[in-house]
């Protein structure tokens, strides 16, 4: 359960799972802070927000600057911090090891690790202030595994995994929850991208998965609000799968 009028921030909120779970948050009662480095793409998610309040701020949180100026603009207008959701993150290119560039290799650890770093350290300064809150850290089924082309990406989720277990180790005397959360391919505007089109989307990454389809943002935003939630308030640190039994071949 999410508390009413407790604040979220949700990081790459503006598309996909982050625009799914800032509208999921906002039904469940909460005040919601939209944050994307796509300014017209967090307004329309913060558009869609009927039911409570939210705010749409253009923050890239690789810049060190721009991440404390946005949770201090969500602090000094409600006052509090209740959840995060470090969700912004990028697949990058499809080079494989021994081809890809170094700037390459930067660009997605930068954003994936640095920017989720960065976003989970302000929530945690403002959580220990209050002596409770709640961060789930986006994973993804790269964290335990791997494919082609992914020594970035790869590399990139399997460190989220151990940020989320340092800061949940370190959060737990102090009323905070560190959790994550760990898709296999969902259906977000990213993989139609990549693929060409929705059913080349479908047609190229489905026989992968023993459940017969692809995940939606919303089976992840509900994963992400159960974390968030006092009904998991027994569980940190955990990685929590979400991935039709991709995992499991
Ligand atoms: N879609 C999947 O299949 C899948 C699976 C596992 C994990 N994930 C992870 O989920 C997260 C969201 O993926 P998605 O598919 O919804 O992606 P998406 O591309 O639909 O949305 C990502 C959002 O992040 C924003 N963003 C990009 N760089 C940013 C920056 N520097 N600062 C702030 N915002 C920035 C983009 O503008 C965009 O709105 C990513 O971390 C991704 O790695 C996705």
């Amino acid at each position: 359960m999410i508390e009413k009028e407790a604040v979220a921030i949700v990081t790459g909120a503006g598309s996909g799972i982050g625009r799914a779970a800032a509208i999921a948050f906002a039904r469940a009662g909460a005040r919601v802070a939209v944050i994307d480095i796509d300014h017209d793409a967090a307004l329309e998610t913060a558009a869609r927000i009927r039911d409570t309040e939210a705010i749409a701020l253009r923050v890239d949180v690789t810049v060190e600057e721009q991440v404390v100026e946005a949770f201090d603009t969500v602090l000094g207008r409600w006052g509090r911090i209740d959840h995060l959701f470090n969700n912004a993150g990028i697949r990058g290119g499809t080079d494989e090891a021994h081809r890809m560039s170094s700037v390459e290799f930067r660009r997605v650890m930068d954003l994936n690790v640095a920017g989720a770093f960065l976003c989970q350290r302000e929530a945690l300064k403002a959580m220990y202030e209050a002596q409770r809150g709640t961060i789930v850290n986006m994973a993804s089924i790269m964290g335990f595994s791997t494919g082609p082309g992914a020594a970035h990406y790869t590399a990139s989720k399997h460190a989220v995994i151990g940020l989320t277990k340092a800061a949940a180790f370190e959060a737990a005397p102090r009323g905070v929850r560190v959790n994550a959360v760990a898709p296999g391919t969902i259906e977000t505007p990213m993989n139609v991208a990549l693929a060409g089109n929705e059913k080349a989307m479908r047609d190229r990454y489905t026989p992968a998965y023993p459940i017969g389809r692809l995940g939606r943002p919303r089976e992840v935003a509900e994963a992400v609000l159960w974390l968030a939630g006092s009904a998991s308030s027994f569980v940190t640190g955990h990685t929590l799968v979400l991935d039709g039994g991709y995992l499991l071949r």
